[in-house]
């Protein structure tokens, strides 16, 4: 009885969350039906659902909870939502390039990214081994530039990524790909932010913004 019950209310839900998205929708509609989605408990809940089962085939790499299995891989956990959507609209549509996460946007339809997102977004951020140690140095770099966008405590915004708990390495090889202006980000704000750091810079500021809660 109970079993049934529940069917019918998980039935109602994802009914109700499928209902807020509707094919052939552009990035921006999708993103304003996400918007629409979090202002709804409901919605929200039944989409969280969803995003855990079709996440599936992200848990080996970015974990069941949305913390990295490898320190190259970056946290999805605790990442805005808008965020993680249009990062995985931008390597489906090759702004951004990366081999395995390339052909794997292309494969999932609309309300499942949307779910997806949402799903890793409402997971925590767990503290990690780092490899390298903060210094002042790294925290000074910080409060003088990233913080204007990254936010005090490097938990982003609306508009902005997190950052604060990312792996190093993950921290490292992005930014130093944004100061030689590797090809896998070409059209990133970030290119003219790291222009005129140094690499030892961009690795104080790295291993100090991996130690963030
Ligand atoms: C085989 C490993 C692998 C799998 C499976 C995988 N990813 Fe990724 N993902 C990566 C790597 C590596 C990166 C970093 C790529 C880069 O920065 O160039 C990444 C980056 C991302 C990013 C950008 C995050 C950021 O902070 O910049 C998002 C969003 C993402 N993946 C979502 C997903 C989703 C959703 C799935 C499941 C449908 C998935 N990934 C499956 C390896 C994987
Ligand atoms: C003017 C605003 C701005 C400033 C200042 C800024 N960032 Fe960013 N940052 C962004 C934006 C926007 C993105 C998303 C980039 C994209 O879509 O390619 C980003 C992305 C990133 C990423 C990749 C995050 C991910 O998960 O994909 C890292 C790492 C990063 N910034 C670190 C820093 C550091 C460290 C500083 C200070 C040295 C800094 N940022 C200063 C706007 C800014």
């Amino acid at each position: 009885m109970k079993n049934r019950l529940l069917s019918v209310i998980g039935f109602c839900c994802s009914v109700l969350f499928a209902a807020a998205v509707q094919a052939g929708e552009s990035v921006e509609e999708l993103l304003q039906d996400m918007a629409k989605i979090q202002a709804d408990p409901k919605a929200h809940a039944a989409a969280i659902t969803q995003g855990q089962e079709r996440g599936i085939l992200c848990f080996s790499c970015h974990g069941e909870n949305g913390n990295s299995k490898r320190d190259y891989i970056p946290n999805l956990a605790s990442q805005n939502a808008a965020y993680l959507f249009t990062q995985f609209e931008h390597f489906g549509n090759g702004i951004r390039k990366d081999y395995v996460m390339s052909k794997l946007a292309k494969q999932l339809k609309d309300d499942e990214r949307v779910a997806i997102a949402l799903y890793f977004a409402d997971r925590e951020v767990k503290p990690r081994e780092q490899p390298k140690q903060p210094t002042a140095a790294g925290k000074d770099l910080y409060y003088s530039v990233c913080f204007a966008c990254h936010g005090e405590k490097g938990h982003g915004s609306k508009e902005y990524p997190r950052i604060a708990g990312q792996p190093y390495q993950f921290l490292e090889t992005t930014l130093l790909n944004f100061l030689h202006k590797n090809n896998d980000r070409a059209g990133s704000p970030m290119i003219a932010v790291v222009a005129n750091l140094k690499e030892e810079q961009l690795k104080e500021v790295a291993a100090y913004v991996s130690h963030m809660p």
